[in-house]
């Protein structure tokens, strides 16, 4: 099969891990007979420095006329990076939030999983954390407040500042339609989480979100407030199987979740459109304290570009390849150092793509 992926090295940490993820997905290319074309686009601080905006139309079209694309990460320091300093419809974030819109990436998919050779790194109690957990969040990502008309005024001295969260019915419709389609293939239950003891759009979300359940007979869904939501996660993450929700909600509980598992280091994440195409990147940010010396973990990249062979490409079984040989190179006690534990080798971005690309031939 012929690949046609669009790859956004981006800032910081991005080209290091994007280069590891391009390693691993060739070494599946080359044992399962396909082929990889790669374009790179800039995106973000990359793209500001060059075109001296975050996003260019042309790095839109080249990525729309991909199969998926591949993202590491964009942004910089927000206290020094000269990027912060320009208005915010500039800033590196701004390409990121535009290259969704484009290309409808609504529907973002963020798994957060315990890894067994991990789970001493998971901050909760043992109690808690020995139940394991592997749940799903569901993140709306081209509506709500991040979206919605924004401005800032000022009247008789008073600075005034108003974002606006708005969610048509369509919106919310196909993102949970998407939510219980997946829901199907794992467990089979659905939180919704929204506010809807306060919110009109939470309270249109719920309807929504029922009217859909409808016809998923088999799936139980249940509605949580996204307050106890937050406190759910932390309390008994067991209970959770996909965590369907709005924009800025899931952005706020993606992070929570993933720092839960104690490795952020190792999640991939999708964003999806309603046909095949779909963004793949990992969860975590551009580190740039960290860039540029091999100290990043490119596991969450790795694991992204499997999401992109499993969920563009239809190709299972070399997605479970990459993913099998990420299991491997964990129980054979390799660790980058965000994830490294007692007794474990310390190895580097690098060695640790060379060592993933080792068990996937
Ligand atoms: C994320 C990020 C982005 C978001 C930022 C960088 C705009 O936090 O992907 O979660 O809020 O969506
Ligand atoms: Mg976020």
């Amino acid at each position: 099969m012929e690949l046609k992926i669009t790859c956004i090295p981006g800032d910081g940490i991005g080209p290091e891990i994007v280069a590891e993820a391009k390693k691993a997905l060739d070494a599946v290319a080359e044992k399962y007979g396909h082929h990889m074309q790669y374009t790179d686009i800039l995106m973000g601080g990359a793209s500001i420095d060059v075109h001296g905006v975050p996003l260019t139309d042309e790095a839109v079209e080249t990525a729309r006329s991909a199969d998926a694309v591949l993202m590491g990460s964009i942004g910089g320091d927000t206290t020094t990076s000269p990027w912060y300093k320009l208005a915010p419809n500039l800033r590196p974030e701004a390409g990121l939030l535009a290259i969704r819109k484009a290309l409808n990436l609504f529907a973002n998919l963020r798994p957060a999983v315990l890894y067994e050779e991990l789970a001493g790194a998971c901050p909760l109690k043992t109690e808690i954390s020995e139940k394991g957990f592997d749940m799903l969040i569901m993140r709306e990502l081209t509506g709500g407040l991040y979206f919605g008309e924004r401005k800032t005024t000022e009247e008789n001295g008073i600075r005034k500042a108003v974002d606006t969260l708005t969610y048509d019915e369509n919106e919310i419709r196909r993102i949970a339609i998407k939510g219980f389609d997946i829901a199907r293939k794992r467990k089979k239950k659905v939180t919704s989480v929204d506010k809807a003891n306060v919110l009109d759009s939470s309270r249109l979300w719920r309807a929504v979100v029922e009217e859909v359940a409808k016809d998923y007979p088999d799936v139980i869904l249940e509605h949580m407030l996204v307050d106890n939501c937050a406190m759910q996660l932390v309390k008994d993450p067991a209970q959770f199987d996909v965590i369907l929700t709005e924009n800025m909600f899931g952005d706020i509980l993606s992070d929570e979740a993933s720092m839960v598992t104690g490795s952020i280091g190792m999640l991939a994440s999708a964003s999806l459109n309603d046909t095949k195409f779909g963004l793949y990147e990992p969860s975590h940010g551009s580190a740039p304290d960290i860039a540029g010396k091999d100290l990043a973990n490119p596991i969450a990249t790795i694991l992204s570009a499997s999401m992109m062979l499993r969920y563009s490409f239809d190709l299972d079984k070399e997605a479970d390849a990459i993913d099998g040989a990420v299991k491997q190179v964990l129980k054979d006690g390799y660790r980058t150092g965000d994830i490294m534990s007692d007794g474990c080798e310390k190895v580097g971005c690098k060695k640790m793509g060379d060592l993933i690309v080792e068990r996937i031939k």
